[in-house]
């Protein structure tokens, strides 16, 4: 049989693919055993779908994909702990429908934490306790979310410390996007580095990794790598995908007239751009510790939907037919 992803790259790093309780089966679960080295559950984890009511979990979907990684021999990426997205409305009210104190606040979240992190004790080596705390406006620091706007920032020390109590073995992880913008990095960096200076048990940083044609650049690439390894973590890519449109086009509806055609020129772009991604991962395999696509192939990807119904994005190695791209071959070819 012809080597997976994970042969190749069995040196380096494990190769991760999210996935949902629907990839478990059929064509797309024979890709990811054939492919893949680990798997990150794409929604199953998070709180709105693990934990909907105050005293009631959802366990069958991620129980599904932890069992199916440890029948297969995948590790399990967990994500993610806490997040301003898909996070379930009671959490922050009480009974009469009022916001919640910080002391009822942090009880919840520790309870969260403890519950699912012990759940999946010694299965899940890897999670991302805080995910996208950081403001898209660079004059703000924090995100103006309810975690925060309830807590202030000791809800972002309290998650790493409750999931660390649970689980001392599992390496954790703060998790964002456009990690390498220069404005967001140092915002980020300036947020790793009290973390770390307060001994605050935070041990990676994720770089979703959702990226085009156009950025990062390499040099961004590699400054993001090396200031956040600066400071001792480790880095992961957590959610590669690249578009072949711009960040902001990718998340608006498509206007009349503009062509979304996937053109051999696109093609040839993209596959440069994942070359030059590659080669750069390698580079740091000291530090970077784990590269995980954001779905499985082009036949689904959360950005043709998300967060409207644009056009098709066409941002994986594996094409609507689940055959490998030339991306694919850049990739596995060092
Ligand atoms: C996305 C999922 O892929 C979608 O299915 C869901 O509708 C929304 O969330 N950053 C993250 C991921 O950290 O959790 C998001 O996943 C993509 C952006």
């Amino acid at each position: 049989p012809d080597k997976g992803l994970k042969d190749y790259y069995r040196d380096y790093f494990p190769v991760g693919v999210a996935v949902g309780p629907q990839s478990l089966q059929g064509e797309e679960a024979a890709l990811i055993k054939a492919q893949f080295s680990s798997v990150t559950p794409e929604n199953a984890m998070k709180m709105g779908p693990i934990h909907p009511e105050e005293n009631r979990y959802y366990w069958q979907d991620a129980d599904a994909i932890v069992n199916f990684a440890q029948a297969n021999k995948l590790r399990v990426r967990g994500h993610a702990l806490l997040w301003h997205e898909q996070t379930p409305a009671w959490l922050f009210k009480d009974a009469q429908g009022k916001p919640v104190s910080k002391e009822v606040l942090l009880k919840r979240l520790q309870d969260h934490i403890t519950t699912v992190v012990n759940r999946y004790k010694g299965k899940v080596y890897a999670w991302d306790v805080v995910n996208e705390a950081i403001a898209d406006n660079p004059q703000e620091f924090l995100r103006d979310t309810e975690w925060y706007r309830i807590c202030g920032e000791d809800f972002l020390v309290k998650a790493f410390e409750y999931a660390h109590a649970a689980d001392p073995q599992a390496v954790l992880f703060y998790n964002d996007y456009n990690t390498e913008r220069p404005e967001k990095r140092e915002r980020i960096y300036r947020l790793l580095k009290k973390l770390k200076d307060a001994k605050v048990p935070v041990h990676g940083v994720g770089l979703q990794g959702h990226w085009s044609l156009q950025e990062p650049t390499e040099a961004e690439l590699r400054k993001a790598i090396e200031q956040y390894a600066s400071l001792g973590l480790q880095v992961q890519i957590t959610e590669l995908d690249v578009s072949i449109y711009p960040w902001e086009k990718a998340r608006r509806a498509k206007r009349p007239g503009e062509s979304d055609a996937y053109t051999p020129a696109l093609e040839q772009q993209q596959a440069a751009q994942y070359k030059m991604f590659f080669r750069v991962f390698r580079d740091y395999k000291q530090v970077l510790t784990g590269v995980t696509f954001w779905n499985v192939s082009d036949k689904y990807s959360w950005l043709d939907t998300y967060p409207v119904a644009g056009r098709k994005n066409y941002p994986l190695l594996f094409d609507q037919n689940m055959k490998p791209k030339k991306a694919f071959q850049e990739v596995v070819t060092f």
